[in-house]
């Protein structure tokens, strides 16, 4: 969603800031924002639309060339798309600017006391709000007052703060919503929402904590909390490789994650499957494995992409530890008066780890007695901190919006866990045997569709026209039907549902009408020939099939219109194979409709609010 970035040092500070912003572009954004102290005056400049607008609108400007800075990326929460309402925002008295990622909850009655102490707004922002509490409460250290006013706001921030009056200071703090200070040579730091921002410059990060408030200077940093007791943060170092963030010969991130998918199905596995002796190496669960033991059920909460994998999760757990489990809109289970009975284990499932919805379940999780379990991919993000224990699914940082390895990771992870916990209670160390030897032939299988890939941009470019789809499986293959009507919808625009195969007759099978698309994964499995059946239902009523089949089976091909080949595989991991074409169908129809495939319309790549 929104992005900061923010940089005090002895180079300029605008190119740092811009390529900063433009590498935080992924997040998904409406307008954006920079602001530059230069010479000790403070100049700003805010423009609707992408970064490239605002640079164009600073470019050659002398005044924009001081060493302190920073900027932002918004996507509209409070107020419209314009450019007043775009960050940074500045209070009216003492030339303080922010920029915050995040929603003040009590900004409303903040107003109407800044209002009444005389303070005149520009926009319709929480932010502005924000800036004005800090002006008024400015006693001349900007410090002092950032801590003041966050004392008094509610809700979620990540913030930086320059003030016109102390041009070697850069003031930032955090509570909810992810915040770092890169720190460089020679004095030289930079603050920002995302690793991506900082990695060209240093890997040496100190990642923020709730209520912690960072003071740069010329000289150096300090960290306080919001009553300015001192801390001492650790510094770690950034695990992102700038190759990771930069797109190589491919025209898009989604295209290059999907083909990556291989090597992060191989990273997600990679050290944690003892083949010889059936076991399980999860360091991140060791020190709860008697928890796990006698778990009574397994919540997975998670939304979007990574509900699709906590679903397949489930099944999973079912089907392999045989441990009751169910799945959950997060945004629901939180407010829904879950009951959680005597060792309930909740899994929190999330690239980010910063969803707010999924977030605020895990709380609800907690604060209920369950034991919070993590599969995050970002690492030491929120979702990681507060979860009791956790796997990393360690594909590397995921930039395009719509996600794609990072499904194959989450389903991956979630398949070691069940492995894991399946033989802690009923499953033999022969069978786990079989299931780790069928997970590590999942890459070279994922391979074997991308080479297909050409020919499964052919099909999909006889159905780009059409403008309703369906997806429909069974089994382990219905939340992959549900994950290929989404990529659709999300990149391309066009309208999919995805459902279980057998729930198209109760009413959906009315939409199915001459040509149009249904697509069928029919892999080879206990369920292949009531799907065969269903795919009979729509060919009757004119729907088109396209069938994701099991390699060699050449009968199907007889009864649809095309046919994309998968491996052959074993039905729990069946869904990491076929949704690899359904992933490469919705990149092709994309980008064939001539969509921005890396910045879908009013997509953020991670969801902060609720
Ligand atoms: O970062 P998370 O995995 O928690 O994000 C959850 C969803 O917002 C995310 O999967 C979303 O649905 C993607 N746009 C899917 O491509």
């Amino acid at each position: 969603m929104c992005g900061i970035v923010a940089y005090l040092g002895k180079k300029t500070a605008r190119p740092i800031l811009l390529e900063g912003l433009k590498r935080l572009e992924y997040r998904g954004y409406d307008s954006a924002g920079i602001a530059i102290v230069t010479d000790g005056k403070l100049y700003l400049e805010r423009r609707v639309g992408r970064v490239g607008n605002l640079e164009e609108a600073i470019d050659g400007r002398k005044e924009f060339d001081g060493s302190l800075g920073l900027c932002h990326t918004r996507w509209a929460t409070h107020g419209g798309v314009t450019d007043f309402n775009a960050h940074p925002h500045r209070d009216d008295r003492h030339g303080i600017v922010v920029v915050h990622n995040g929603i003040i909850e009590n900004y409303s009655a903040l107003k109407q006391y800044l209002q009444e102490k005389g303070h005149t707004f520009a926009s319709q922002t929480d932010t502005e709000v924000l800036a004005m509490l800090i002006g008024e409460l400015y006693e001349g250290d900007i410090e002092k007052a950032v801590q003041a006013a966050l004392r008094e706001v509610t809700g979620a921030y990540a913030i930086a703060v320059i003030c016109e009056k102390e041009p070697n200071v850069l003031v930032a703090a955090r509570k909810g919503s992810p915040l770092m200070v890169g720190i460089g040579s020679d004095n030289e730091y930079i603050v920002a929402s995302d690793g991506a921002a900082i990695i060209a410059h240093t890997a040496r990060v100190i990642m923020l904590d709730d209520y912690n408030v960072v003071k740069i200077t010329r000289d150096g940093f300090h960290t306080t909390d919001i009553h300015n007791t001192p801390l001492s943060p650790k510094v770690q170092q950034l695990e992102i490789d700038l190759e990771q963030i930069e797109l190589g010969a491919f025209p898009h991130f989604m295209l290059k994650e999907i083909f990556e998918q291989p090597s992060s199905v191989r990273a997600c596995i990679g050290g944690r499957m003892n083949i010889r002796e059936g076991k399980v190496v999860l360091g991140g669960l060791s020190s709860f494995a008697k928890e796990l033991t006698k778990a009574s059920q397994v919540i997975l909460t998670a939304q979007g992409t990574a509900l699709h994998a906590a679903m397949i999760g489930r099944y999973m757990l079912e089907d392999l530890a045989k441990i009751p489990s169910h799945t959950e809109y997060a945004s629901e289970f939180r407010y829904r008066n879950p009951v959680i009975e005597e060792n309930t284990v909740v899994v929190a499932v999330s690239q980010s780890g910063e969803t707010a919805d999924t977030l605020a379940a895990l709380y609800e999780a907690k604060e209920r007695g369950a034991l919070a379990i993590g599969v995050v991919n970002v690492v030491g993000s929120s979702i990681a901190r507060e979860t009791d224990a956790g796997v990393y699914l360690r594909v590397g940082p995921e930039i395009g919006v719509a996600s794609t390895k990072a499904f194959i990771g989450q389903v991956g992870a979630l398949a070691l866990i069940s492995f894991y916990m399946a033989r802690k209670r009923y499953m033999s160390a022969d069978q786990c045997i079989d299931m780790m030897k069928e997970m590590e032939a999942i890459p070279a299988k994922i391979e074997k569709i991308l080479e297909s890939a050409p020919r499964i941009k052919k099909i999909t470019e006889k159905y780009i026209e059409r403008e309703n789809w369906l997806f429909l499986g069974r089994g382990y293959n219905y939340p992959t039907a549900l994950e290929g009507a989404l990529k659709l919808k999300e990149i391309s625009y066009i309208h999919a549902e995805g459902m279980p195969a057998a729930e198209m007759k109760h009413g959906p099978i009315a939409l199915i009408n001459e040509g149009m698309p249904a697509v069928f994964i029919a892999n080879r499995g206990r369920q292949y020939e009531k799907v065969m059946s269903n795919i009979q239902e729509v060919r009757s009523r004119g729907g088109h099939v396209i069938a994701v089949a099991t390699e060699g089976d050449t009968e199907i091909a007889k009864h649809v219109q095309d046919v994309m080949y998968i491996p052959d595989v074993c039905e729990p991991l069946s869904p990491m194979l076929a949704v690899v074409p359904l992933q490469l169908m919705a990149y092709y129809a994309a980008v064939a409709r001539g969509h921005d495939v890396d910045k879908p319309r009013n997509l953020a790549k991670s969801v902060t609010v609720e």
